[in-house]
């Protein structure tokens, strides 16, 4: 396999996808299965490369899995190592959520430094200052890379306030306080829908987890008991918004089943200012593309804002809109990967410093001191009229990002690391020829 996408751009997608199970769950509650005594089921469960890299990891602490027809068993009682090995450990962002079965199973644990996508520094300073909360002592080897946790005896309940949201960080907390002694209170808590989704799950099994908005209260248990049936995680609204841009762009008509406007409403907000069809179908959302786009600035916010996981392929849209453009991110530094890759089909974008009535303080990741703004804003100027290309794809998103452009280009474009985009999409080159696209894998 030559890991590349071929397209011939140019056609208007056209018909109905269904969506996969939500990658940012899947991830989650394969780990927090760990914190069980019997086998854990899940249904819907994406076959995507993020989830095969985890199974691997933990069947390489002697974790058995089956994962099959999206149906996921995980044999909790089977974990036997407390230790991941850096060649599995830093291929995946979320192997740092292990720290809390780990620490549940054997007091102790020791992970290399997260790996992920390359959008910015992404450290675990705050995960560490909440471990450290609950007792954890916490220590980073520099020259191996990897951080050891111990924990003195049974894990006590905490209070810890994050000074900023993180999602991972909201659910690493919960994976360690749902069995910890006594009652946790987690603050400034992520309030992103997968983090929702990972406590019903464990509620569903006899945890005690109450949220009431950014603040997450957790009344520890003894043990989690799986129900009957297996657990069905929710559908993927990064998928959801990704779909819709595919419409938009390619100005076809994409119904997108699984996701409802409730879930994404920032999404659709901006799609209707920008003039964009749109038809609310109640469990499924139709985008269409009726007139010329208008070009509509967008600022990414933590949940329920603007995602920043939605604001790649928002960028390809707005350079088929008529106008200039801004977005500014501010949840990542570096997130702006695929600019270099969308300007070699000729769209046109410029980066300036944001207006300076933004605080630094804003941003959702650590501002180094001397911090160089004008990589966090692109003005984009449309419409453009885009030919092909031979692309890289950088990170996930912006790996579907360069796929809508692909699709929307005029010509046969070439599209190097399918296998990134893969880590996020589900048979994404099988739902694409479904509505009309002409991609193959090479
Ligand atoms: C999760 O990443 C998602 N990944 C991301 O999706 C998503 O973009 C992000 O949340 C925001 O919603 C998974 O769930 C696996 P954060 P996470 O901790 O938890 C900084 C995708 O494409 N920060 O909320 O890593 C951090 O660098 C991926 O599906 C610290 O500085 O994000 C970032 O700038 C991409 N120190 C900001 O906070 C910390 O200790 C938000 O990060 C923790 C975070």
């Amino acid at each position: 396999m030559e890991d590349v996408f071929i397209v011939r751009g140019g056609k208007p997608l056209k018909g109905e996808v269904q969506l996969s199970g939500a990658k940012n769950v899947a991830l989650k509650v394969a780990i927090a299965a760990l914190l069980f005594k019997e086998p854990v089921a899940f249904e819907n469960i994406p076959a995507i490369k993020d989830v095969e890299e985890l199974l691997h990891l933990m069947r390489s602490l002697g974790v058995a899995t089956t994962f099959e027809h999206n149906k996921l068993t995980i044999d909790p009682s089977t974990l036997v190592h407390h230790h991941v090995d850096l060649l599995h450990g830093s291929k995946t962002r979320v192997s740092f959520l292990l720290f809390a079965p780990l620490l549940h199973k054997f007091g102790k644990s020791v992970i290399p430094n997260p790996g992920g996508c390359r959008i910015g520094a992404r450290p675990i300073d705050r995960h560490i200052q909440m471990l450290e909360s609950f007792g954890v002592e916490v220590k980073y080897d520099s020259n191996t890379g990897y951080y050891s946790a111990t924990k003195a005896d049974k894990l006590k309940a905490a209070t810890f306030t994050f000074e900023k949201p993180t999602h991972t960080g909201t659910e690493l907390a919960i994976m360690l306080a749902v069995l910890a002694q006594g009652v946790s209170i987690i603050k400034n808590a992520a309030l992103e829908p997968e983090v929702d989704d990972l406590i019903s799950f464990l509620n569903q099994a006899g945890a005690r987890i109450v949220r009431n908005g950014s603040e997450i209260t957790i009344e520890g248990v003894t043990r989690l008991v799986p129900s009957v049936n297996s657990y069905a995680i929710m559908y993927d609204q990064n998928e959801a918004v990704t779909y819709g841009v595919f419409a938009l762009a390619t100005r076809g008509d994409i119904t997108v089943h699984g996701v409802k406007r409730g879930d994404i409403t920032a999404f659709v907000d901006k799609v209707l200012e920008a003039g964009g069809g749109f038809e609310d179908l109640g469990e499924s959302l139709r985008f269409f593309y009726e007139k010329p786009l208008t070009a509509v600035d967008i600022q990414t916010a933590v949940y329920p804002g603007f995602k920043t996981d939605w604001q790649s392929p928002w960028a390809v849209l707005m350079t088929q809109a008529q106008g200039t453009s801004i977005i500014h991110e501010t949840v990542f530094e570096d997130r702006f990967g695929y600019v270099a890759e969308l300007e070699k089909l000729g769209c046109r974008f410029e980066f300036f410093s944001p207006d300076s009535t933004f605080s630094r303080t804003s941003y959702q990741f650590n501002v180094p001191a001397h911090f160089d703004t004008k990589r966090q804003a692109i003005k984009i100027h449309g419409p453009s009229k885009l030919h092909n290309g031979v692309m890289q794809v950088r990170d996930l998103r912006a790996g579907a990002t360069v796929l809508i452009a692909a699709c929307t280009a005029q010509g046969e474009s070439i599209i190097n690391g399918a296998s990134i985009i893969d880590r996020g999409y589900e048979h994404i080159e099988v739902k694409l020829q479904h509505v009309g696209a002409d991609i193959a894998r090479l």
